[in-house]
């Protein structure tokens, strides 16, 4: 049994998405999350960027003694998991669009992947598409992220974006959309009425929460409770930050 917390980091507060899984299914664990509010975006900045402030949020979630790591966000896992792995002995649980789910849906519709524009230039997915991506649209989704940090989850900003992102497509089969991004959960019932009912929109957190488990279990790292703690860290200065991730955490938990 260890009793430690587990880190998880992301550029804001998307990965608040992967963290209200976490406190679901591994009721016994504790959590530090870390939101790297003042270097948000990491979709549109260079991948060098990205990798420095990934780096520096891990050693953050290693001085607050964390057994483990789950990187929150989609962007800094295609840009960083590999080296951070290649770096440091912990678990490193990263995060990938679910685009291989999602192709192995029945039926011959398309599957349209709305992530960052990072995320869908890097090797990662690029690898990912040669694999599953026969029938797969790669869709950046500028602008949908700062509907999130703003905590507009519906509404006039948010509905005129999709519109004007998912409008080449309407008339396409859709069979499923990919949330390839931690914030877009948060939006998952705005970008539904964007498609037919019978459309699966498909997100990677439930898959990353069972393979932390996992991970936790074949090192020996699993807590026995009690657990369900989570401490807020942002690396923007004021109490703001941090009443923002309670509050997203808190509209997560009563979605
Ligand atoms: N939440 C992040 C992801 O999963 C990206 C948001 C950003 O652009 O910072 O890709």
């Amino acid at each position: 049994m260890d009793p430690r917390p587990v880190g998880f980091f992301d550029s804001g507060l998307g990965g608040i998405s992967v963290l209200g899984e976490a406190l679901r299914i591994l009721p016994n664990e504790n959590f530090i999350y870390f939101g790297d509010t003042l270097h948000i975006p990491y979709g549109d900045k260079p991948p060098q960027e990205v990798l420095r402030y990934s780096r520096d949020a891990v050693q953050l979630l290693l001085d607050q003694g964390c057994k483990a790591i789950v990187i929150a966000c989609n962007t800094a896992t295609s840009v960083a998991a590999a080296q951070l792995r290649a770096e440091l002995s912990l678990p490193i649980i990263g995060m990938e669009p679910a685009l291989k789910p999602a192709s192995l849906l029945p039926g011959d519709g398309k599957v349209l992947v709305m992530a960052t524009r990072n995320t869908l230039a890097l090797p990662k997915f690029q690898s990912l598409m040669e694999r599953f991506g026969r029938d797969a649209i790669p869709l950046p989704c500028s602008g949908l992220m700062e509907c999130v940090e703003a905590g507009e989850l519906s509404g006039e900003r948010v509905e005129t974006l999709l519109e004007q992102l998912t409008a080449p497509y309407q008339s396409e089969n859709i069979k499923a959309v990919v949330l390839g991004c931690t914030h877009y959960p948060f939006l998952k019932k705005t970008i539904a009425r964007f498609f037919p009912a019978d459309t699966a929109l498909i997100d990677g957190n439930l898959g990353t929460v069972r393979q932390l488990g996992r991970r936790l279990q074949e090192e020996g790292l699993a807590n026995c409770g009690p657990g369900g703690q989570v401490t807020f860290l942002s690396s923007m200065e004021g109490g703001e930050p941090i009443r923002q991730m309670q509050q997203m955490l808190a509209r997560w938990k009563n979605a």
